[in-house]
């Protein structure tokens, strides 16, 4: 298991996504409710980043083309998607918040 340091939380957007990257993959953090929940940064129907999308009833919205994805669950709601996003457990140490790494949910 590793931790990717996302940011301090106070530092953090809580209006629109927060982008980290690891050494293989982009990842959009977004508080929603009162909960972070990290998701894979990377629609599946044209593969441009999820993270400057607009959040509505705790979906992601693809901001390209309106696919929209459950921010707990990374399952796609409509098409043009056709598949659904890994999401990733968020562990908060302290004032900072980490994605968990190797533990796909
Ligand atoms: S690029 Fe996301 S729905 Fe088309």
């Amino acid at each position: 298991m590793i931790l990717l340091k996302v940011g301090n939380l106070e530092g953090l957007s809580r209006d629109r996504g927060n982008c980290v990257e690891s050494a293989a993959e982009s990842i959009a953090v977004f508080h929603v409710n009162g909960e972070w929940h990290a998701i894979e940064n990377r629609c599946p129907h044209r593969d441009i980043p999820l993270d400057d999308g607009p959040v509505i009833a705790g979906e992601i919205i693809c901001p390209l083309h309106g696919a929209r994805f459950d921010l707990r669950t990374g399952k796609h709601q409509n098409p043009p998607a056709e598949s659904d996003l890994k999401t990733y457990p968020v562990r908060i140490v302290g004032s900072e918040l980490f994605v968990v790494m190797g533990k796909k949910t």
